[in-house]
């Protein structure tokens, strides 16, 4: 039987991604949840698999200037993955040649083997041929989403979006000061490091390393940008209060605006998704929260449930909508590969569906924030303008952007919409 490597499982998550069109991060877990890898492996195999979706077009533009006649699916797989090795990685180049000629089938051998020292000898050539490109090459993005930002940002900042989506995303942690102080966790895990801004949030070199593990299973902290605490402030939830969290699996946000309200009052977090919503009650769970009701629920179908209905009206509802992810494509490393123009129209109509829906569950004087993780006008701005022209009683009173080429963290929106008394 052949033996599971961080190479062999790369490449069989990279055939299957091309195939399967599931997620990446569903692939890779699941091919490394059957393999024993040992720890640096499993993250080798993530840094390929990863490294290759990030950087597609321009490998695929290398295997055009190295092979002009048709380059069959497997093949590119393949050369995919040894050219990331050579240009990108500190991979010697007779150990990223032999390792990945080694992944090839008999009657791949050959090319394989030629494609990949031709391109180790070409390699100061290629370099150049990749700098004249255009960015949407250069940095493997789709050129529609290109072209959109360097419309809405300017050159620059479109480049350095996309260099930092091209970037392996910081690993940030949030304290759960409910189980925790910042000093005891900073002197428990003098790896995690604190971020400047927010003395809540800490940096991690690595996960699972396992000491950040252990943070993680004891509730002393939980994975989180940020960019994604700023719809929490925004929101300023308080002690005792009842909050609706529209969309809340699986639970980042919810369990720091239970943090927020010091764990007192009632959080309503609602989800359509019964696996997301498990993981969400696991998460109350290891962080110590129980002021949270779960409930499952559709609000594009249907009534209400009672479990929201009965408790309604909310102090204050957020509405943390699915959306196109392009705030956060430096961690959903595919979707830049699944967005299409056409979501900028389906998605806005769901997210305001959504908004509306909940607005009707805010108390008199009761806050609603709107927030995503994208950076695009159809998802934000354009969304709070609709709500504004469909509820002109209600006034928006404060919007905050984080956005990576500006603040260095994840893209995120949010907007603070009040009822009046
Ligand atoms: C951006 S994620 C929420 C992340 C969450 N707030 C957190 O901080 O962990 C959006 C969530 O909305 C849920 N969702 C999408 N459409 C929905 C709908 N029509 N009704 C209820 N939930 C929906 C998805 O299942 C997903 O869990």
């Amino acid at each position: 039987m052949v033996q599971p490597s961080a190479r062999r499982i790369a490449l069989a998550a990279l055939r299957r991604w091309r195939e399967e069109k599931r997620f990446a991060d569903s692939i890779i877990s699941g091919l490394l949840a059957k393999a024993d890898l040992t720890y640096p492996d499993r993250a080798f195999a993530l840094q390929l698999f990863y490294g290759v979706l990030r950087n597609l077009t321009l490998l695929d533009f290398w295997i055009g200037c190295l092979r002009s006649s048709q380059v069959e699916h497997s093949l590119r797989d393949l050369l995919r993955l040894g050219l990331y090795q050579l240009f990108f990685l500190e991979t010697a180049q007779h150990a990223a040649v032999y390792e990945t000629v080694e992944l090839a089938s008999r009657r791949q051998r050959a090319v394989t083997n030629a494609v990949l020292r031709t391109a180790a000898r070409q390699r100061e050539d290629l370099l150049r041929r990749a700098v004249a490109q255009p960015l949407s090459v250069r940095a493997s993005h789709p050129q529609f989403l290109v072209a959109r930002w360097q419309q809405r940002f300017g050159g620059k900042n479109a480049e350095e979006l996309c260099r930092w989506n091209n970037l392996p995303p910081s690993i940030y942690g949030r304290i759960n000061r409910l189980k925790i102080s910042s000093k005891e966790f900073l002197q428990l895990y003098p790896e995690a490091k604190p971020v400047a801004r927010n003395s809540d949030l800490v940096e991690f070199d690595a996960l699972p390393a396992p000491k950040a593990f252990g943070a993680l299973n004891r509730g002393h902290c939980y994975i989180q940008d940020p960019s994604t605490v700023i719809a929490c402030q925004v929101l300023e939830p308080k002690p005792s209060e009842k909050i609706l969290d529209a969309c809340a699996a699986p639970g980042g946000k919810t369990a720091y605006i239970a943090l927020r309200m010091k764990n007192k009052g009632t959080i309503v977090a609602c989800d359509r998704d019964a696996e997301r919503l498990a993981i969400l009650k696991d998460n109350m769970v290891r962080l110590g929260i129980d002021i949270v009701r779960s409930v499952r629920h559709d609000w594009t179908r249907g009534r209400i449930p009672e479990e929201i209905a009965s408790v309604a009206p909310f102090d204050r509802i957020l509405v943390d909508a699915p959306c196109s992810n392009t705030g956060v494509m430096r961690r959903r490393v595919d979707v830049r590969w699944r967005f299409r123009p056409g979501d900028l129209t389906r998605m806005p109509d769901e997210q305001f569906q959504i908004t509306r829906c909940a607005v009707s569950l805010l108390k008199p004087g009761g806050v609603l924030v709107y927030s995503t993780c994208s950076l695009e006008t159809e998802e934000n701005e354009q969304v709070v303008t609709r709500m504004l022209d469909q509820f002109p009683q209600m006034r928006l009173s404060r919007q905050e952007f984080c956005l990576p080429f500006r603040d260095h963290f994840d893209g995120a929106f949010a907007a603070r919409l009040v009822n009046p008394d």
